[in-house]
């Protein structure tokens, strides 16, 4: 979708409006001489009010319709964008205007391209029969350029990290996505490396080799840098890239296994944030790891009981191939601290335990300190995502002791899972502030509303790059 901002009095031939209302009908600013324009009895026959998520589609005298879309009660970033992104699944023109950035509160241009472009979002690289959306431009009255330029940005990586996680696993390796995150990271001109089956066994990433054992296609670790001339902090994402999770020998059942191609979103999640803060030009310096293999089952596959050797860290007893993330993740943040960045945040699809926790639109955050989580909690707001912090309770330690290693990767409750996950985790994490963000239940809408659309969502992105961006302001 290609977003353009045009002055008023702009020609509609053709071209679908988009305006809004509040509860009781009471127009939002922009909107007003469009609402004016309809006469209430079609509105009372629609049973219209303007409640959030009801959509109208109208005729129009000189437009080739117009769509009326509710908010609610308050028009906010979140209804406005909620709104829009229901609203652009109704134009059925290539062209739609709308005047909706004008709404006076903070961040309107950012929630109108967001639900537009995340809401207008489709997947067909395999469907051979139905018809795209033909809606192909978006028409901004009165925009602020540089809002919209940065609001697109971020929409264009997410849909990028879409693209990849909604790919059958078959047609996306880990060879192949780590060449689809190099290419898009050359287009941002972000350098890149990609360690391959022998520099991964030479680097000694074992706990990453020990994953990968059981897949007849090769592991990948992909490292992305961006460094900026004028950059005063430094940030260190790492994101698990499991391309496909069978459970290995401790296999999953069926049901379990069915969304497993998503289980690199956190890999996607990271490429996508640091293209993005490099397209922004953010005055950062920005270091991304992401440790790429399957989770099969294969005659060489880790076994339950085998012990694993990360780059740096613990001994891992792995007594169960299905916490596979936390292993390399391991490896993923021994590497990382190589480059001895200010902040490590690491995404990841970890625990089912999360999504059990936090539903489906919400992911955990967990903080090697409150400052750190509520960091994580401003730049998610800002971005229109939603995070709850868990506590990363030491306590829980002492479950992952191992009869014959420094520590298991998993405990014998199924209680706290999440928690565990991340006390694990904060073994190899370091002395460094460091954040975890397990987004096992939001990596996947599971259904179509507002800027969600279902199928991968391309969760996280948005808000890493808000936390760049504030890092990236405080000196
Ligand atoms: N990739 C899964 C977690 C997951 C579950 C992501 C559901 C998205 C939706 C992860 O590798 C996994 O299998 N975790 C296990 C850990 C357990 C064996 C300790 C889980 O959560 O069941
Ligand atoms: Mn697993
Ligand atoms: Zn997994």
């Amino acid at each position: 979708m290609e977003i353009n901002i045009t002055e008023g009095g702009t020609d509609l031939a053709g071209a679908t409006l988009i305006a809004g209302v509040m509860s009781d009908r009471e127009p939002l600013a922009g909107s007003e001489e469009l609402v004016a324009g309809v006469d209430s009895r079609l509105l009372d026959l629609a049973k219209f009010e303007g409640n959030a998520g009801q959509v109208l589609v109208l005729p129009h005298d000189t437009a080739a319709g117009l769509v009326l879309l509710g908010v609610g009660d308050e028009a906010t970033f979140d209804s406005i964008r909620t709104a829009v992104g229901n609203g652009i699944r109704a134009v059925k023109t290539a062209r739609a205007v709308t005047s909706l950035c004008q709404v006076p509160i903070d961040g309107a241009t950012r929630a109108v391209v967001e639900g537009a472009m995340l809401g207008g979002y489709e997947y067909r690289d395999y469907k051979t029969t139905g018809e795209a959306s033909p809606v192909q431009i978006l028409d901004l009255i009165d925009a602020d350029g540089a809002e919209v330029s940065e609001a697109v940005i971020g929409c264009e990586v997410t849909n990028l990290a879409r693209d990849w996680v909604n790919t059958p696993a078959l047609d996306m390796s880990p060879e192949t996505l780590a060449g689809r995150i190099v290419r898009a990271a050359d287009e941002a001109g972000v350098t890149h490396q990609v360690w391959d089956l022998k520099r991964i066994t030479d680097e000694k990433l074992g706990a990453l080799l020990g994953v990968a054992a059981g897949s007849d296609r090769s592991p990948s670790l992909v490292i992305l840098e961006y460094r900026p001339d004028r950059a005063t902090s430094h940030l260190g994402l790492v994101g698990k890239g499991i391309t496909f999770d069978t459970g290995g020998l401790s296999i999953k059942t069926a049901p379990f296994m069915e969304e497993m191609k998503d289980d690199m979103s956190g890999a996607a999640a990271v490429a996508a944030a640091i293209i993005g803060v490099a397209r922004l030009g953010l005055p950062i310096r920005v270091t991304a790891v992401m440790p790429l293999t399957d989770n099969a089952v294969g005659g060489n596959a880790t076994r339950p009981g085998d012990v694993l050797r990360p780059i740096s860290g613990p001994t891992i007893e792995v007594l169960n191939t299905d916490a596979e993330g936390r292993l390399i993740l391991a490896d993923g943040l021994g590497v990382i601290a190589r480059y001895e960045p200010d902040l490590v945040i690491d995404v990841a699809t970890l625990t089912g335990a999360a999504r059990v926790a936090l539903g489906d639109r919400i992911a955990a955050v967990f903080g090697s300190s409150s400052d750190v989580a509520n960091r994580v909690l401003a730049a998610a707001s800002r971005a229109g995502e939603f995070f709850w912090e868990l506590p990363l309770f030491k306590e829980y330690r002492k479950q992952l002791d191992s009869d014959i290693a420094d520590i298991k990767n998993i405990t014998a409750s199924r209680y706290g899972g999440a928690i565990a996950a991340a006390v694990f985790l904060a073994e190899y994490a370091g002395e460094r502030p460091w954040a975890h963000l397990d987004i096992a239940g939001p990596a996947r809408a599971r259904e179509t509303a507002g800027e969600q659309v279902k199928g991968a969502s391309g969760f996280g992105a948005r808000t890493l790059i808000e936390v760049a961006r504030a890092m990236s302001e405080s000196v």
